[in-house]
């Protein structure tokens, strides 16, 4: 669809706009919860790694208001729903395992989260800037949306190096009988997914640490 044929130039422009007020918003709210999630983790390595992204988030919301800037707009955010949603599932997560060996995994799996969150809206917004043939605004997204991805890539190694073991390995303690009985092991999971938040994430998350656990060569 050509964006002059149905006046869609403007339509682009004002999405643009909207959304980047929306990840205005989630920075910010970030450069808040980032500190406390930090502050969870009970793994060094985790720890730096969110200690890093969030001087890397500080510099998001000012290059946001530089993206404003050459759109001709000063900055203004946009309450994120989504963000706040995830932020409440990540607080929520984070108390149910405080304590746990679980712990790094919990914080991890909300980290991905939000970070996937952002990582779709960088790669749009970054798109539309360079439909718009705005380079500045483009290049800005670009190195934002180039950081969510590494940021990504880094809890992601965080999570293999040792934490989903260590996580899966008290898993095996408290029940003997799991690897006879994977169905029930899945139950178990569904319950402890309804006492907190998304049905499916959860589930996605216990997944994801039992399988790279045992992936690991010991
Ligand atoms: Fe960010
Ligand atoms: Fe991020």
């Amino acid at each position: 669809m050509s964006p002059q044929r149905n006046g869609g130039e403007k339509t682009l422009k004002k999405l643009f706009e909207d959304e980047l007020a929306d990840v205005y918003d989630a920075e910010k709210r970030l450069v808040k919860a980032l500190p406390k999630m930090a502050k969870a983790a009970t793994d060094d390595a985790l720890r730096q790694a969110i200690q890093d992204h969030l001087k890397q988030t500080e510099q998001h919301v000012t290059k946001i208001e530089s993206v404003f800037e050459s759109i001709g707009k000063t900055a203004r955010g946009k309450k994120c729903d989504a963000m706040t949603g995830l932020i409440e599932e990540g607080d929520s997560i984070v108390a149910d395992f405080k304590g746990s060996p679980a712990i790094n995994a919990a914080i991890i799996s909300a980290a991905q989260k939000i970070e996937h969150y952002e990582i779709a809206s960088y790669g749009c917004l970054s798109e539309w800037a360079g439909l718009m043939k705005n380079k500045a605004a483009h290049d800005l997204l670009e190195e934002i949306l180039a950081e969510e991805k590494q940021a990504d890539e880094l809890l992601t190694e965080c999570a293999r190096n040792s934490m989903n073991e260590e996580a899966l390995e008290e898993d095996e303690d408290m029940d003997e009988d799991e690897e006879d009985d994977d169905d029930m092991a899945t139950d178990e999971e569904d319950e402890e997914v309804t006492s907190s938040s998304g049905r499916g994430s959860s589930r996605t998350r216990a997944t994801t640490v039992r399988a790279s656990g045992r992936g690991r060569q010991r």
